[in-house]
Formats: C-alpha cells, sequence, structure tokens
C-alpha cells in the first residue's frame, strides 16, 4: 500500500503542478491513495473553492485536507456539507460546517481514514488537539473501523506536531503536520510503527515568501506601501512524502520525502 500526501497547495501555481504532475506521480510510483492540503489553494492564495475543489479531485487528489484558512473563500461554508472529500480541522467549534474525519476507498480496496486537526498554539482558537485526539482514539482503532489512517496536524509550532505524532505512534499509518510552507527534514518510523513528518511542505513557488509574492512581502514586513498578499506565480514544487505500509497492521514500513519541480527540486 502506497500513500501519497501532499503538503498545502498554493494558488494558481501550486495547482497547475499538480494537474501537470500528479497524473504520472500516481502512475509511476504506484501510489493506492492520495491526501493533499488544499487551505492555500484558491487564486488569492487563501482558501478553496468549489471549482479548485473538483478540479484537484479530478487530477487523482483522494482527499482534501485543510487548517485555519479553510473559510476564507465564503462560498465554502456551503459546498462543504456536499462535499465529503473536503475536510476542514475535526477540533473547530462544533456548529462548524463538514467533517474532520472520513473513511474512504483506495486503490486495492482498502479503507483509509482521514484525520484533519489543527494545533492550538500559534493558531486560531480551536478545541484542545490533544484531547480530541485522545477522544477520536478512544472511539476508532485501526483494522477496526479503516485500514489506515493518515493524520494531518495543521500547526505551526514542531514540539507539539511532535507530541502528536507520540499520540498517535501505533495508531495512525502516518502523522504529517502543515501549514508552514517549509519541509523538515526528519521524516522517519517511530517506534509503534507510526510514520512520522513534521511539516511535509508546500505545492507552490517557493521563489516567494511561504508561497506569496515576495516583493510585496518584503513591502508588508518594512511597512511600505503594499498590498494583500498574493501568490507567488512561477514554477511550484510538489512537495511531499509516500508512505509503504502494510495492509495486515495499517502500520508504516518505509517513508520517502520528496520535492518534484520548482526551485527545491530534489530527487523523486
Ligand atoms: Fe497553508
Ligand atoms: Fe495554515
Amino acid at each position: 500500500m502506497n500513500i501519497l500526501f501532499l503538503g498545502d497547495i498554493v494558488g494558481n501555481s501550486g495547482c497547475s503542478a499538480i494537474k501537470k504532475h500528479l497524473p504520472l506521480i500516481i502512475k509511476s510510483k504506484k501510489i493506492n491513495f492520495v491526501v493533499a492540503n488544499g487551505e492555500n489553494a484558491a487564486k488569492e492564495g487563501v482558501g478553496i473553492t468549489e471549482n479548485i475543489t473538483h478540479e484537484l479531485l479530478s487530477c487523482g487528489i483522494d482527499v482534501i485536507t485543510t487548517g485555519n484558512h479553510v473559510w476564507d473563500q465564503k462560498e465554502t461554508f456551503k459546498f462543504i456539507k456536499n462535499q465529503k472529500r473536503l475536510l476542514r480541522p475535526l477540533n473547530l467549534s462544533s456548529d462548524a460546517p463538514g467533517h474532520g474525519f472520513g473513511v474512504f476507498d483506495s486503490i486495492g480496496g482498502y479503507k483509509v481514514g482521514v484525520l484533519n486537526l489543527m494545533g492550538n498554539v500559534f493558531m486560531k482558537k480551536c478545541d484542545d488537539v490533544f484531547i480530541k485526539s485522545k477522544k477520536f482514539l478512544e472511539e476508532n482503532k485501526i483494522k477496526d473501523n479503516y485500514d489506515f489512517l493518515i493524520v494531518d496536524l495543521h500547526g505551526e509550532i514542531t514540539s507539539e506536531k511532535m507530541a502528536i505524532g507520540h499520540v498517535f505512534d501505533g495508531e495512525a499509518t502516518f502523522v504529517v503536520g502543515t501549514h508552514t510552507h517549509v519541509p523538515t527534514n526528519d521524516g522517519r518510523i517511530l517506534k509503534k510503527g507510526t510514520a512520522y513528518l513534521t511539516d511535509a511542505g508546500m505545492c507552490g513557488d517557493y521563489d516567494s515568501v511561504i508561497g506569496m509574492n515576495a516583493e510585496n512581502s518584503l513591502n508588508r514586513f518594512y511597512k511600505r506601501d503594499s498590498v494583500k498578499h498574493f501568490p507567488a506565480e512561477g514554477e511550484a514544487s510538489i512537495c511531499g512524502a509516500i508512505i509503504e505500509a502494510d495492509p495486515k497492521n495499517g502500520l508504516a514500513s518505509k517513508i520517502s520525502q520528496f520535492i518534484f519541480g520548482g526551485q527545491l527540486q530534489r530527487d523523486i
């Protein structure tokens, strides 16, 4: 079982790279299931629209996760209710529309659970991610409720993400961080068999400031004349990881980080 996870897709540049390269990556790497964070996929670089959701799903992404930018396109409040493949963090307030967890079918006939969480430190107010995770694990079990479990923890700080990795060790196939748009080089298998990566990085143009136009971003830091952030439009690097997992226990046997195309190109 090969699972592909892609970091935050940013703007037109990120979406174009996904459309161009993802079908080939899926084929060449024999990928069974794809999860991507899409919270920045709209052309403005924040939020996601219904059309873009359809486009990303049609290129081979099975489930789209999100984070603090999930509601930045107003239409999302409405269409998320009917779009089960678009998740928002589970630990948002209980009256938020949509779902933070779902179980989906993969190529090969497996059930894959996808859980979207958001950190508490330096993030928008949401329920305690540790209490919510513990409760989730009391109610859900690998091999009972699903064959594999992928957890996207959308958060700012590395310690909180690493701690959540330990919470899910042996209970999830892969725990991966998103949100910072900068890939960390710490992909590994934890003691009880869960693959872990602090941040998957982004699918966007790295000649930028975390995907946003660099000149305008600098103007904002210097408090010079600037406009609202907007995405950089150069060639995107597709950042993520491929997890090889064992259908017998749902745990990971290998994690390979990859960066394809653009300024951060590495071997895939
Ligand atoms: Fe993001
Ligand atoms: Fe974010």
